[in-house]
């Protein structure tokens, strides 16, 4: 793969710009940034506030070859590839929440939307990734739970810098991911890289269903294992929140 990016200063969101071209044949990594998006989108039907020149809005298109049940480990990827890329040319740490959120003291400061599309040459996937450059990307009333790059650094973010990190980022991960034993070794890396993978206690909300329960480890298609009252459930789609146990501090 070879990535080729294309500027906007204005989309509706890159994700469905990059979704367009792929649908018209475009190849393997194309990458799309924009200064700012009129309707970007998040995971469950959210919309993602995308202001300009306070986030980095990028998509990017891959034709993977791994197995289809191997795919949610794609967003696994894009998650590692984002912690490299913001603390090589952000120098903020980040911790993954399930399945790929990264937040910085415990908020979030990157959101990733993978959608699997269908193409005359086949099926693909568009990674979009988004990341709080400045506080003003997201709006006041989840202030308590976004960060920015600008804020955890304390100095003005390098745009171009992560921009780059993160093409370099995700070509390297998303390629030991499409290696023969690519599969664990990034399961392995992300569990290494997330406060969430085990002894956690979370609540996961997916539509109206609630579930609470302790984290027990990863499953080899990224599936978080949860051990609830009613024994270990294997979590595939859904919000993760931690918990604080009653008592600490409550
Ligand atoms: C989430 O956490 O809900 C995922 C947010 C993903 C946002 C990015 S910004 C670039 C790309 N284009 C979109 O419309 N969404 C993704």
């Amino acid at each position: 793969m070879r990535p080729r990016i294309l500027r906007y200063e204005s989309l509706p969101s890159t994700n469905t710009e990059v979704a367009r071209l792929a649908a018209e044949g475009a190849e393997e990594g194309l990458a799309i940034v924009a200064d700012e998006q009129t309707a970007g989108r998040g995971r469950l039907q959210r919309a993602w506030s995308s202001p300009k020149g306070a986030g980095l809005y990028f998509s990017i298109l891959l034709r993977p070859t791994i197995a289809p049940d191997r795919w949610p480990l794609i967003t696994f990827a894009a998650a590692l590839a984002t912690g490299d890329a913001l603390l090589e040319a952000g120098k903020v740490e980040t911790d993954i929440k399930w399945p790929n959120d990264l937040l910085a003291t415990e908020r979030k400061i990157c959101g990733i939307l993978a959608e699997a599309i269908e193409t005359p040459a086949g099926r693909a996937v568009v990674v979009g990734i988004g990341i709080n450059l400045t506080d003003d990307a997201f709006p006041r009333e989840i202030a308590g739970v976004a960060t920015s790059v600008a804020t955890q650094a304390g100095r003005a973010p390098e745009r171009e810098a992560i921009l780059s990190a993160l093409l370099n980022a995700v070509w390297r991960w998303y390629s030991l991911l499409q290696e023969p034993e690519g599969a664990p070794k990034i399961v392995a890396a992300w569990s290494s890289r997330s406060s969430y993978t085990a002894g956690k206690l979370v609540r996961v909300t997916n539509g109206a269903e609630t579930v609470q329960g302790i984290t027990q480890g990863i499953e080899a298609d990224g599936a978080l294992r949860l051990e609830t009252a009613q024994g270990i459930q294997l979590i595939r789609a859904g919000d993760v929140s931690s918990v604080r146990p009653a008592g600490v501090n409550a």
